[in-house]
């Protein structure tokens, strides 16, 4: 098996740059496109889990509607991208995947007005090893956080529910936390009401209902899972405006993210929540979602030993 892993040239990961397959080490874009010196590009990422996507209609529809808000057209179909997306993830031979697409904005050709009305629109998508936001190991303990002091951007200036690349918010505010001693922040709107955090949608339990966000953030595709298992569960679950003091002093605090699930905090700032462990319903919710995957819940699964699609050689 090692020595088949060893020989294939794809096992670090593979991409999809604009039509051309690459081992992940050789995938390039061009310095000067605007997806890359603009941020004027989109994306999404859908997780590979015991070798089935999870929820991939999901992802690739919330991909679809975020070009649209960004006005970004690739020549590709939902459904082209989601043979480029099977056909990566093959070539690896990953079981466990992180699996990205972007959509990013080239640069005017020659001639044209320099304006991203006239920049072509292209993919990039690649297959690379499993990441998790937070190991096991902090999740297990629970995650140390922070309500950082730098605002989000506001929606009406970034539009957060199309997945961007517009990170210089949550950048400054995770060197906050890591100043503070922490591993990560929760961003609030700068008018008292609690958003998201780098790469993941936030939840309080407060009086035994799970409390997300109503706007302000990205309509995670795990957020909507932990809203489907709390209905499941008969856990009440609501989605509404939450207040920055609700949330520090919330009974329970969790994080959801595709790289990560449900990942429990046990402090924020300077609170211990609980006895310094996951919360009994964060942990439920936790546990729940891993079993419900491993039975195949929402799995799109890949047939690795199908030949790689002919259009992607
Ligand atoms: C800013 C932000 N919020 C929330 C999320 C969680 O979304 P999802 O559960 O779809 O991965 C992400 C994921 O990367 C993110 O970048």
């Amino acid at each position: 098996m090692d020595t088949e892993h060893s020989t294939n040239p794809f096992a670090a990961g593979a991409a999809y740059v604009d039509g051309r397959i690459t081992p992940i080490a050789k995938a390039k874009i061009p310095v000067t496109d605007w997806g890359y010196r603009r941020s004027d590009v989109t994306y999404d990422v859908v997780g590979v889990y015991h070798g089935a996507f999870f929820r991939l209609d999901d992802h690739l529809a919330r991909f679809r509607a975020s070009m649209g808000k960004m006005r970004l057209e690739p020549g590709e179909s939902d459904a082209d991208i989601a043979r480029i997306l099977t056909g990566l993830v093959r070539r690896s031979g990953l079981r466990e995947a992180y699996v990205a697409m972007d959509c990013l904005r080239g640069r005017p050709a020659p001639g044209l007005p320099y304006h991203p009305a006239y920049g072509r629109a292209y993919l990039v998508c690649y297959a690379v090893p499993w990441v998790w936001l937070f190991t096991p190991e902090q999740q297990a303990r629970g995650v140390h956080a922070i309500v950082a002091k730098t605002p989000r951007i506001a929606p009406e200036s970034v539009d957060p529910t199309a997945k961007n690349f517009h990170w210089g918010d949550l950048t400054r505010a995770n060197f906050e936390a890591h100043d503070a001693g922490a591993e990560t922040a929760i961003l609030t709107d700068g008018n008292g009401l609690i958003t998201e955090g780098p790469g993941f949608n936030a939840f309080a339990i407060i009086d035994g209902t799970v409390v997300s966000p109503h706007q302000g953030a990205l309509e995670g595709i795990t957020r909507k899972t932990v809203i489907e298992l709390c209905g499941l569960l008969d856990i009440p679950c609501e989605v509404r405006p939450l207040t920055v003091e609700a949330f520090e002093d919330a009974d329970e605090i969790f994080l959801s993210t595709t790289a990560g699930g449900i990942m429990p905090v046990s402090r924020l700032g300077g609170r211990i929540l609980g006895n310094d462990r996951p919360g009994p319903i964060s942990a439920r919710l936790r546990e729940t979602f891993w079993a419900r995957r491993a039975e195949g819940w929402h799995a799109t699964p890949i047939d690795y030993d199908a030949s790689v699609e002919p259009a992607l050689a």
